[in-house]
């Protein structure tokens, strides 16, 4: 080849190289591509058949390079230059202010920091060595002064540039002589879920928690495997600078960062007043479950560099910095006993009856263990000492056992093979992880059915929960859910705790349900599958139960929204002798089984909204949720939990959850709520 060839060939890989390494960062970084996967896909290909042909010019920052490695034996320890430091916590204002008393009180009199806040993102620290702008070190913390080497890993992290800055960048950046970058790699919780899905389904351990699986996944000797694991990454601090002069504060830190083609999380802010900052940690605190990837809280850090250096480090936490955390809502307990709950649909499901202990303020003495594999993943016995966590609101789980602290007492479990409540034998399906009591007649089942039908959102029985709902079933008074309008006063004066009133109060709510709207009957039923979405969906296409229980499971899967899963659960509900019964006596007492006027607007397959499926995330201004899950279906719409491929609009407002995430990624169409509204014509 001619010189001049070989040059024309140099400048086309160069070329190629920074215009994939432009659209990885879209992509990657900004999460706002600007060319399609596929064209993307071919100017990768163009680089690979051309580096084939000159193997003489691949040079290791190249994109193609990010899976090259062949796998090692064991990792080589690196010593950080600059040790890797970790944060001292607070867990609320009072300790902030402590925190912020000592700052104050160390640096001279009169000098007033700010104050950078970031989100603590719930991964792996790691640092990033660039020499004349390409990466050629990534390392671990370890303990802070000595990590390991894991570049060939870390290189396969797309949202870690292997070139800095961006030949496209916005900024006229010459690359540093030499950089270390720091920051966190982790695993967005989207790709976390899916991907203890795919490893569940391969029958391959799946992780505790996405930190465990970044972790897990930086930490592989294979790098190809490293490859196949979603991470990512946020920079947050500049380790080592060959010109260290050029950065002044965190604030300026973060920008460099940014501009030299780094992901940065979106929320870091700077205050010039502590409480503007403390007020901001705890909002966004407050609604960190909106986030795509799990955090930990926030840092709070002094900006100023020299204030930094007044005020130093003791042991190994900076004194200008600290973790302002969430009180861990974990704890530890014994487990006592693994019961097993039997619900509505048979389905049993293994609990953990726990020695009662406090967690973030609350006793906890009984936590979900979701399912038969979730106990045997986990190795969780019968009198295991195990870790406990609470979640806002969400039931209390087991996390899993300490296995140091086990005594050989411990009892491995088994899942019954007959039903705890009717003694029935119990059902495996294939493919399933549940077990089903599949007994019509179960009591257990029938307790939950009756406290499904009262619900709210369901007939809405006021005063008939879980407690007289097993009342009245193990009294022998209710022997299915249409036994509840034929309740006589006698009979209920009988029960403990009811009195004359209470009676009254309990047949009043019952008699006021008879006339709720057939989507909410339709949902009560309980039939499988069916929740309160398809509910009202079928309403907009069956003015009444009887036209509903003669739908054929073509015509129901013909229905825009409605799978083959749930038409035949519909059609084998109706087609049982006994749900029939129970709809015959509940016409008989007088419940409403007609769409009427004021239910649903005219024909639901002329609305605007008509066959086309939302998803919201985020808040939504002038409307709550209910709200705008209410005007989607009036308009013929339906409204679901997750977006996916059958997703017509991300309906997004402030704040966007990970779902605004996936919808780019699946090529959702996305709204606000006066895209909404412009859709729908109101
Ligand atoms: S600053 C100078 N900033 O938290 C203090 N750390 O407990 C050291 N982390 O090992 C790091 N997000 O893994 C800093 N925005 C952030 C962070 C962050 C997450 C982690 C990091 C570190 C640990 C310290």
């Amino acid at each position: 080849m001619t010189a001049q060839a070989e040059k024309e060939v140099a400048q086309r890989l160069a070329r190629l190289r920074d215009e994939i390494n432009y659209h990885a960062y879209r992509y990657y970084v900004l999460d706002d591509p600007v060319i399609s996967d596929a064209a993307y896909d071919a100017l990768f290909r163009e680089l690979q058949t051309l580096e084939a042909a000159h193997p003489e010019l691949v040079t290791p920052d190249s994109p193609t390079q990010r899976i090259a490695a062949a796998p090692l034996d064991r990792f080589e320890k690196v010593q950080h230059p600059i040790p890797m430091l970790s944060l001292d916590n607070a867990f609320n204002r009072d300790e902030i202010y402590a925190w912020h008393d000592r700052v104050r009180r160390l640096l001279s009199p009169g000098v007033r920091p700010a104050y950078v806040v970031e989100p603590k993102v719930d991964g792996l620290a790691v640092a990033l060595t660039y020499d004349g702008g390409s990466l050629v070190r990534g390392a671990t913390r370890g303990d802070g002064v000595v990590g390991e080497e894991i570049t060939a890993n870390l290189k396969t992290i797309k949202a870690i540039p292997l070139k800095i800055p961006l030949a496209t960048s916005p900024a006229p950046l010459s690359p540093p002589a030499r950089i270390e970058v720091r920051g966190e790699v982790f695993m967005p919780l989207v790709q976390f879920e899916e991907l203890n899905k795919r490893q569940a389904e391969r029958g391959e351990r799946t992780f505790a928690n996405p930190r465990n699986a970044a972790a897990g996944s930086v930490r592989q000797l294979d790098a190809s495997i490293t490859a196949q694991r979603p991470l990512s990454f946020y920079a947050y601090a500049v380790g080592y600078l060959e010109d260290s002069h050029l950065l002044h504060s965190q604030w300026e830190t973060l920008h460099y960062l940014r501009d030299l083609g780094f992901p940065v999380a979106p929320d870091v802010r700077r205050f010039e007043d502590l409480d503007e900052a403390i007020a901001y940690a705890e909002n966004w605190l407050a609604s960190r479950d909106r986030l795509s990837y799990q955090a930990d809280g926030v840092v709070i850090k002094v900006d100023q560099f020299a204030l930094q250096d007044e005020l130093g480090v003791v042991g190994k936490a900076p004194r200008w910095a600290i973790a302002f955390k969430l009180a861990e809502h974990e704890g530890v307990t014994r487990l006592r006993y693994i019961g097993v709950n039997v619900g509505r649909t048979g389905v049993l499901t293994p609990y953990a009856l726990l020695e009662p202990v406090q967690i973030g303020g609350v006793t906890v003495s009984q936590a979900t263990l979701h399912n038969e594999d979730y106990i045997h993943e986990r190795d969780i016995r019968a009198g295991d000492v195990v870790t406990v966590k609470r979640a806002g609101e969400v039931i209390p789980q087991v996390l899993g056992p300490i296995k140091e602290l086990r005594t050989g007492q411990e009892q491995v479990w088994q899942m019954p093979t007959h039903c705890p409540a009717c003694g029935e034998p119990v059902v495996h399906p294939a493919g399933e992880v549940a077990v089903y009591c599949v007994n019509a007649g179960c009591p257990a089942q029938l307790i939950r059915r009756v406290e499904h039908f009262a619900a709210r959102g369901a007939m809405d029985i006021q005063g008939l929960g879980e407690k007289v709902a097993a009342l009245l079933v193990n009294q022998g008074l209710v022997h299915d859910i249409a036994d509840l309008y034929y309740l006589q006063a006698e009979n209920l004066l009988e029960l403990e705790g009811f009195a004359q009133k209470r009676v009254d109060n309990l047949l009043g709510a019952i008699e006021a349900s008879k006339t709720r709207p057939l989507d909410r009957l339709i949902y009560a039923l309980g039939i499988r599958h069916v929740g309160d979405t398809v509910a009202t969906l079928l309403t907009h296409h069956y003015r009444a139960l009887d036209d509903l229980m003669a739908a054929s499971e073509g015509a129901l899967q013909n229905i825009p929204g409605l799978g083959p899963e749930i038409a035949s659960s519909i059609v084998s509900f109706f087609a049982h002798e006994t749900n029939r019964r129970v709809i015959e006596k509940l016409k008989r007492a007088g419940v409403r089984t007609q769409r009427e006027a004021r239910d649903v607007p005219a024909e639901a397959r002329e609305l605007p909204l008509a066959g086309k499926t939302f998803v919201i995330t985020g808040t939504l201004p002038g409307l709550t949720r209910q709200q705008a899950t209410e005007l989607i279906e009036r308009f013929g719409g339906r409204v679901t939990d997750s977006v996916s491929r059958n997703t017509t609009y991300l309906v997004v407002g402030e704040a966007p959850g990970s779902k605004l995430e996936k919808a780019r990624k699946l090529g959702v169409a996305i709204v606000d709520v006066d895209g909404l509204r412009k859709l729908a014509g109101f």
